[in-house]
């Protein structure tokens, strides 16, 4: 798009937003906006969000979201659709009961048994809705255009005389032809209802479009707006946020996006975007963020995928050397600065692999409580960074064992022993062999072998080649996997002892576990070839 000469200076305004960040142009478009000054957050993570495939809540578990998104402060919870079940009548009315103070809501349809059913639950709001495209009036409810308007005007005056709240949806709004729109929702408001909603049912918007669907509602009624966005197309959070640009008050969204098909607008999106970048207050306390999306993983059993915005795993994480260095050095340079993960109880991970740096590393071995020298950072990113190399996603267990691992290594200056070579061969008809080539002082040892497995052959061989200088025993052996999967590193720890009764541990971490058992072995050989020569001094 070309700016005009006189746009373009404007947006050339230094806008400073936050400490030390500026945004040049946000402020800018933003005052071309009718944003209201605070937005209410609707939840329908227990009726949409649970219309997700697959998804089935039990009464119990509804209403441990249900208190879950009172606490993170949603406007209302639209609880369940009562005349669906009767575990879902159950669970609204329980829900109701639970004196939340959230609003608490049950859907219906402009039909008077679903109203009843969602008023016999004590609900604080109805939320009514009916077919106004052609598409679904037509060949779903087969009602003409009037006898719609006469559905919703007795449905919403039944609602108003049971004096609870009603939310009236025209659904499929987005495919309904505009002067039929207005129509709709002007009969729900002379009807009495206290806000309506404008759903984009099957996804098909997209923003500007949404803007002017709401743009020209708003024009056209004076009660509260409210949008309820599907993600067919990946655009339930643009197309909800552009509705409120153009003054919707309320926005429809679902803990971590879920709902039928492709789900909702995600409720922690939309609330992060307007408290961060457009400013506008909700309710939410968004510290609760994220454990609200893991409670809600783990009872729907829906897992987020890592790179999900806000909540998921590696929202805040950081593997590239050069982005960690920065965001060591200052977390804003390499993150929005305007959101943090403590503003939505995540956290921030530095993470291990192939891009890592040093810096990274060094970060990441000082939370764990590990003092590495330089040199043994430098070892210990090397390796991360050769895993990485082979595609292996490093974890924090992962890189833990590594890490005791090089620490506990023996320094090159102070080793006695050394491994030069090593082969095993193994196999089905072939008894287990191992040959070893060490360095013992200035002496290269060569031996083979054999063994009930190739770790054993292996061992056995490298106490033959060193026989003839000391009579080591193997007194304890443990091999654990970190990771799942036939490429873990694996970690072994062994103990020896020699002639003289001194004991030594060796650890090592390696993704083939004969290597890791010898080096884990020439590891404890030295240390007890280090305590000799201490006991000689002393
Ligand atoms: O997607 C939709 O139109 C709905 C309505 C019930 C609001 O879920
Ligand atoms: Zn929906």
């Amino acid at each position: 798009m070309l700016i005009s000469s006189e746009a373009s200076t404007t947006f050339r305004e230094k806008i400073p937003w936050q400490d030390g960040i500026t945004f040049y142009v946000i402020e800018e478009v933003k005052r071309e906006m009718n944003l209201p000054e605070r937005v209410r957050i609707f939840d329908t993570t227990l009726r949409d969000g649970e219309q997700t495939p697959g998804v089935s809540l039990t009464v119990e578990e509804k209403i441990t979201i249900a208190r879950q998104l009172d606490k993170l402060g949603v406007d209302v919870i639209e609880a369940g659709f009562p005349i669906s079940s009767r575990g879902e009548k159950e669970a609204v009315s329980k829900i109701a009961k639970e004196g939340l103070s959230a609003e608490v809501c049950g859907l219906a349809r402009v039909l008077l048994e679903d109203i009843d059913a969602a008023l016999d639950c004590d609900v604080d709001m109805v939320h009514t809705f009916v077919s106004t495209s052609d598409i679904q009036r037509e060949h779903t409810i087969k009602k003409s255009r009037e006898e719609v308007l006469e559905l919703v005007a007795n449905a919403v005056e039944h609602i108003k005389a049971h004096g609870v709240k009603c939310l009236f949806s025209a659904m499929d709004a987005t495919r309904t032809e505009m002067d039929y729109l207005v129509k709709v929702f002007k009969t729900a408001e002379e009807a009495g209802a206290d806000i309506i909603n404008i759903p984009d049912t099957v996804g098909v918007m997209i923003p500007p479009a949404m803007r002017k669907i709401t743009q020209e509602v708003y024009e056209n009624v004076s009660i509260p707006i409210d949008v309820h966005c599907h993600n067919d197309f990946g655009l339930a959070v643009p197309n909800s946020l552009a509705a409120v640009e153009a003054g919707a008050q309320e926005v429809q969204v679902t803990i971590n996006g879920i709902g039928e098909r492709a789900g909702n607008a995600s409720l922690e999106q939309v609330v992060m975007a307007l408290t961060s970048i457009y400013r506008v207050k909700t309710n939410i306390r968004t510290e609760y963020l994220y454990e609200t999306s893991k409670l809600v993983e783990r009872l729907t059993g829906i897992r987020m995928p890592p790179n999900y915005p806000i909540v998921g795993e590696n929202a805040f994480s950081h593997e590239s050397g050069i982005h960690t260095h920065g965001v060591l050095v200052k977390a804003e340079t390499f993150e929005p600065g305007v959101m943090t993960p403590e503003m939505v109880g995540h956290r921030r991970r530095i993470v291990s692999g192939k891009h890592a740096g040093a810096h990274g590393i060094s970060a990441m071995l000082q939370e764990m409580g590990i003092y590495a020298t330089r040199e043994q950072v430098r070892e210990i990113t090397r390796r991360v960074k050769e895993l990485g190399d082979k595609g292996k996603r490093v974890t924090d267990a992962d890189l833990l064992a590594i890490a005791e691992a090089v620490v506990g290594e023996v320094a090159k200056q102070e080793k006695v022993v050394d491994l030069e070579e090593f082969a095993v061969m193994t196999g089905n008809r072939v008894i287990p062999t191992a040959s070893v080539k060490l360095r013992f002082k200035d002496k290269e040892l060569m031996g083979a072998e054999t063994g009930v497995g190739p770790v054993d052959a292996a061992l056995n061989a490298v106490r033959k080649v060193l026989s003839g200088v000391e009579d080591i025993r193997l007194t304890e052996y443990h091999l654990e996997a970190i990771t799942g999967g036939s490429d873990a590193l694996a970690e072994v720890v062994v103990k020896l002892e020699d002639s003289r009764g001194n004991i030594a541990s060796g650890k090592a971490a390696r993704e083939d576990i004969v290597n890791a058992s010898v080096e884990a072995m020439i590891s404890a050989i030295n240390r007890i070839f280090i305590m000799r020569e201490k006991s000689k001094k002393g």
